[in-house]
């Protein structure tokens, strides 16, 4: 592999996001590609054993396996860095198994953490279900309340764990505050910036130490493949998380990892005008259903703080409906254009019902507490041109008599 600028960190942390997202990490075969390669392989051979065994040593740079290593993942893991200015990242084979990987490589029995009570439905069910199985306790807070996370620290509390904005509610967390807040603590902080991405958040830049994604989102932004990853200092991703995901195998494909470095190329022009669009369909929406939500709506409890950590309101929408599932079942069957879909951060606008889908797997009484109702519908808005997406709602609505 031919080292190119984009591997350069001396060149390339200079560069602008938007130039990261196109170039950073890249690396070249002797065939001089433009487009990165995928190195489809389980394996690599090696010259002479004594090779083999310096690699295994951690005494020669190079690939041993590709559950360890591979050249397309890594050009993707250095381009997420970048993105995020963090030291290092490491890909995963999904959000769910970069989260897992996230918390369970620094977790011990008797360890307890604080997380924010709106979540993504399975990363409620790691804090809530899996941890405790191995004696991992958690006390989860209204993430909004900057003094509920610092009345919640124990003597055996070792991190803070959320997501801003978070899946379905749009709680917006105060980084700067919450972040101080655990390192006062000596705590450290494990964001889950999936909605927003590097391009319009960067967690790190207000003290988080460890950021979270599912890649299956806006990254990849097509709604093509699964993929996840979590960036943090070199110490944390190349010992701590290193040593739990090459023993346990949570590894990405190095055909996915092609996938999202291609979706990343565009990142930029597509979450920003998908958040251009979303604020027109939120605008909309507000004249139409009870409850709007939406970072960038001025209506939004934490609007402020919203604009002033995130540069856009990113892709997702929530609205609640006075009539319960029925009404909320009824809007998406009416829709022509806006697909059914529990997905997010694809190019095509996409809706669901949390409670009967991404949610549902947790009881009423979580639902409740997070302000996940039977009245409310999350809406991902993609690449199509908004008013067609607002003529969908408005006939819809229309049609249930709305
Ligand atoms: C905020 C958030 N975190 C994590 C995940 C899990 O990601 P994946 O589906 O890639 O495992 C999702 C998926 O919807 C999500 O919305």
């Amino acid at each position: 592999m031919k080292k190119l600028t984009g591997q350069d960190r001396s060149i390339t942390t200079k560069w602008r996001p938007a130039t990261q997202a196109v170039r950073g990490g890249t690396a070249r075969s002797h065939f001089g590609e433009t487009s990165e390669a995928i190195f489809l392989t389980s394996g690599f051979a090696y010259d002479c054993a004594a090779d083999a065994a310096a690699r295994f040593a951690g005494e020669q740079k190079g690939m041993t396996y590709s559950r360890l290593q591979n050249p397309s993942v890594e050009m993707l893991e250095e381009r997420i860095a970048l993105m995020e200015g963090a030291e290092a990242a490491r890909c995963m084979a999904s959000g769910m198994a970069a989260m897992t990987a996230a918390l369970l490589c620094q977790l011990s029995a008797g360890d307890h953490l604080v997380a924010g009570r709106a979540a993504f439905g399975s990363c409620r069910w790691l804090t809530d279900t899996l941890l405790p199985r191995f004696g991992i306790t958690a006390t989860i807070v209204d993430g909004t309340d900057n003094d509920a996370w610092k009345a919640a620290i124990r003597p055996n509390t070792k991190l803070f764990f959320f997501e801003t904005p978070a899946n379905p509610t749009l709680d917006v967390v105060d980084l700067e505050a919450v972040c101080r807040i655990a390192k006062d603590s000596g705590l450290k902080t494990v964001v889950d910036n999936a909605f927003a991405t590097s391009l319009l958040q960067r967690p790190m830049d207000y003290g988080a130490d460890i950021v979270a994604y599912s890649a299956t989102k806006m990254m990849d932004g097509q709604g093509r493949v699964l993929a996840g990853a979590v960036c943090g200092t070199n110490e944390f991703i190349n010992t701590t998380l290193l040593a739990f995901t090459r023993n346990t195998g949570p590894t990405l494909s190095a055909f996915n990892a092609w996938v999202v470095l291609k979706g990343l190329e565009t990142l930029d022009l597509r979450i920003n005008r998908q958040s251009e669009n979303a604020l027109k369909v939120a605008r909309f929406l507000e004249t139409r259903v009870p409850r709007t939500l939406y970072p960038a709506l001025e209506s939004h409890p934490q609007h402020k703080l919203a604009m002033k950590q995130m540069s856009a309101g990113g892709t997702i929408i929530s609205i609640y409906l006075d009539g319960g599932r029925p009404q909320a079942h009824a809007l998406l069957d009416a829709l022509e254009l806006v697909d059914i879909s529990n997905n997010i951060g694809d190019s095509r606008t996409l809706m669901t019902h949390p409670c009967s889908t991404t949610h549902a797997g947790l009881s009423a009484e979580v639902r409740a507490e997070m302000g996940v109702e039977e009245g409310m519908l999350r809406l991902s808005v993609g690449l199509e041109d908004p008013l067609d997406v607002i003529d969908d709602f408005n006939r819809a609505l229309t049609a249930i008599g709305l």
